[in-house]
C-alpha cells in the first residue's frame, strides 16, 4: 500500500532511538522528508546515518530539549527554515517516573508533565499554522496502554500524563478537523528493541520477564518498534483519511480497556 507520504515533511520528536527512530523509518521508507530531534548530539548522527543508508530522502537533525520551554521553538524554527512546511508531527518523547502516590512531589509532577505533555503541546501549537497553510496535515501522540486503563501502584504520573494526551488530541482533533489536520494517539503496550527499558529489564531478569509475558503478553512476545512504527507512518498518511480523534492500542491484546 502507497500511503501517499512521499515528499510529505514529518517531524518525530525523539527520534534517534527508540519508538520514535521506527516512526521515523517507516515514513522515511514511504519517502517523506525527516526532521528528528533529541537531547543527545551523537544519537541523532547515527540515527540519520542509518536512516540515510535506508535511503531516506532527506533528515534534518535537531538537537533540542524538548522539555525545556524554548524547545519547541527550536525544532519548528528549524524545519520551518529547512523545508518551509510541516506536515507530519510525530509527539513521542515521554518518560515515567515512578513512585507510590504520596510520595511524589510537585516537582516530580512537573518535570514529567513538561515532557510528557507541555512539550508535544507546544509542538502542535507551532506547527498547526504550518500546517494550515500547507492545506492540513496529521498530528499523532505517543501514549500508551498505561493511558487507556490502570497501570499499576507507582505509576500515577505516567498513567494521568499518558492519558492527558488521549483528553486532549480527541479535542484538539474537533477543533482542527475543519483544516484537515488530523489528530490522534498511538498506545504502545511492551515494546523490546535493543537499548530499550523492556530489553534492559529482559537482560537483567529473564525468568522474572519470561514470567511477565506469560501472564501480560496473549501473543507471549514483546511488540516490536517496527509495529510501532508502521502504524504511526498509517495515522500520519493520508489512507487514515477518516481517523481523528482515536487512539489505536498496539499492544498485541495486552490492554484490558473496553474503549
Ligand atoms: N518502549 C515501550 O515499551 C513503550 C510503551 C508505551 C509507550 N511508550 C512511549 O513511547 C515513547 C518513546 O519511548 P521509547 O521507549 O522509544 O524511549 P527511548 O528509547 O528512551 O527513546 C527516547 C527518545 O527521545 C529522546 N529524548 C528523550 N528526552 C528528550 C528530551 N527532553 N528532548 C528531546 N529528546 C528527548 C531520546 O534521545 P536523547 O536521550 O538523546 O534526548 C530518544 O531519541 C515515550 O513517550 C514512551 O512513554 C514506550
Amino acid at each position: 500500500m502507497d500511503l501517499g507520504l512521499k515528499g510529505k515533511v514529518a517531524v518525530v520528536t525523539g527520534g534517534s532511538r527508540g519508538l520514535g527512530f521506527y516512526s521515523a523509518r517507516a515514513m522515511a521508507a514511504e519517502g517523506a522528508r525527516l526532521a528528528i530531534c533529541a537531547r543527545g548530539e551523537e544519537g541523532l548522527a547515527a540515527a540519520a546515518e542509518v536512516l540515510r543508508g535506508d535511503g531516506a530522502a532527506e533528515v534534518l537533525t535537531v538537537r533540542c530539549d524538548i522539555a525545556e520551554e524554548g524547545g519547541a521553538a527550536e525544532l519548528v524554527d528549524a524545519v520551518r527554515e529547512q523545508y518551509g512546511a510541516l506536515d507530519v508531527l510525530v509527539n513521542n518523547v515521554g518518560g515515567n517516573r515512578r513512585g507510590r502516590f504520596e510520595e511524589t512531589s510537585d516537582e516530580d509532577w512537573l518535570d514529567i508533565i513538561q515532557l510528557n505533555v507541555l512539550s508535544g503541546f507546544r509542538a502542535a501549537r507551532l506547527a498547526i499554522p504550518l500546517m494550515r497553510e500547507g492545506g492540513g496535515g496529521s498530528i499523532v501522540f505517543v501514549s500508551s496502554v498505561f493511558g487507556r486503563e490502570k497501570g499499576g501502584p507507582g505509576l500515577s504520573i505516567y498513567n494521568t500524563t499518558k492519558t492527558a494526551l488521549i483528553s486532549a488530541a480527541g479535542i484538539m482533533a474537533l477543533e482542527l478537523a475543519k483544516d484537515g489536520i488530523r489528530v490522534n494517539c498511538v498506545a504502545p503496550g511492551s515494546i523490546q528493541f535493543p537499548g530499550g527499558s523492556w530489553d534492559k529489564r529482559v537482560k537483567a531478569d529473564p525468568d522474572g520477564m519470561r514470567a511477565f509475558v506469560r501472564a501480560n503478553l496473549p501473543l507471549e512476545r514483546f511488540g516490536r518498534g517496527e509495529e510501532v512504527g508502521d502504524v504511526v507512518a498509517f495515522l500520519a498518511s493520508e489512507r487514515a483519511s477518516l481517523i481523528t480523534g482515536a487512539c489505536l492500542a498496539v499492544d498485541g491484546g495486552q490492554g484490558r480497556s473496553l474503549v
